[in-house]
C-alpha cells in the first residue's frame, strides 16, 4: 500500500510538510525513543565535522532544521551565527520555543530547501540532518546548499544510511519494520506516519549515492562516514 505522506511528483513537498506539521509536537520524544538517544551523538559528530578548526566568526546554516537540534549544537560548538531553515512552521515553532526556554542565540527562518531565501556564498558551513531524504529533487537541493556556501565552505549531510553488509542491512530493516508502525500508532493513531521513513529510504541514494553526486558537482575533499555500521551515513565535502 503506498504511503499517504510520500509521492514522487509535485505533491511531495506539500505532503512532507503536512507530515512534519503532524509530527512536530512529539518529534523530539519520538527521535529519542526510536534511536535510544543515539541521534544526539550522530548530530554532534556531524556538526563537529562542519566546525572543527573553524574560525570564531563562522556562520552556519542548518537546513531542514526541524526543531533545531543541529542549529543549537552549532552554537554550542562555537559558531558565531547559526540559522535554522525549514518549510514546516510547526517544527520551527517548537525550535523557537526551545530557543526561548534555553536562551540560546539561534535564528530560525521559514524556507524551501529547493529555493533557499539566502544570498550566494552567505555561509561558511551548511549542515542538513535527516532532511535530504525528504526533498523532491536531491541534486537541486545540493546545488542550493552549494550556492549559499562560500568557496571552501563545508557541507555536512547526516541521514539514514544503507549498510554495505547484507546481514546488518536485513537486521536494520527488520528493526524499522517492527518498531515504526507501533510508534506511529502509539503517538498518532496512524502507523503510516513513521513508516514514511522506510518508504523514503527506497529511492534515497544514501551515503554512497550522495558521495557520487558530490563528486559530480565538483566538490573537494569528499568523505563518507558510517556510524553504527552504516545504518547512518554522514557525507562531508567542501565547495571547490
Ligand atoms: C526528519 S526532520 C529532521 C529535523 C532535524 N534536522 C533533525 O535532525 O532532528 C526533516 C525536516 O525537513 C523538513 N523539510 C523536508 N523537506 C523540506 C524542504 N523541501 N524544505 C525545507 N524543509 C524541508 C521537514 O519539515 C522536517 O522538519
Amino acid at each position: 500500500m503506498p504511503n499517504k505522506f510520500l509521492s514522487n511528483d509535485n505533491q511531495r513537498g506539500p505532503k512532507v510538510e503536512r507530515l512534519f506539521t503532524q509530527l512536530a509536537p512529539r518529534y523530539d520524544l519520538a527521535n529519542d525513543l526510536q534511536s535510544f538517544g543515539l541521534h544526539r551523538l550522530w548530530k554532534r559528530r556531524a556538526v563537529r565535522l562542519a566546525l572543527r578548526g573553524a574560525p570564531a566568526n563562522t556562520r552556519v546554516l542548518d537546513l531542514c532544521c526541524g526543531t533545531g537540534d543541529m542549529t543549537f549544537e552549532a552554537r554550542r560548538q562555537g559558531a558565531a551565527l547559526a540559522v535554522g531553515a525549514d518549510f514546516a512552521q510547526a517544527m520551527l515553532d517548537v525550535a523557537q520555543q526551545r530557543r526561548n526556554t534555553a536562551g540560546a542565540e539561534a535564528f530560525f527562518a521559514r524556507g524551501d530547501a529547493l529555493r533557499l531565501p539566502f544570498a550566494d556564498a552567505s555561509f561558511d558551513a551548511v549542515t542538513i540532518g535527516y532532511g535530504l531524504r525528504n526533498v523532491a529533487d536531491i541534486e537541486q537541493c545540493l546545488r542550493e546548499m552549494l550556492r549559499v556556501l562560500r568557496p571552501g565552505g563545508r557541507l555536512v549531510i547526516l541521514d539514514f544510511g544503507k549498510p554495505a553488509n547484507q546481514l546488518v542491512r536485513a537486521l536494520y530493516a527488520g528493526y524499522l519494520r517492527a518498531v515504526l508502525p507501533v510508534m506511529g500508532w502509539l503517538f498518532h493513531r496512524e502507523p503510516q506516519t513513521y513508516l514514511y521513513i522506510i518508504e523514503s529510504l527506497r529511492t534515497f541514494p544514501a551515503q554512497r549515492g550522495i558521495e557520487a553526486m558530490m563528486h559530480r558537482l565538483g566538490m573537494a575533499n569528499v568523505r563518507v562516514f558510517n556510524p553504527l555500521l552504516g545504518t547512518m551515513g554522514i557525507n562531508y565535502g567542501e565547495r571547490a
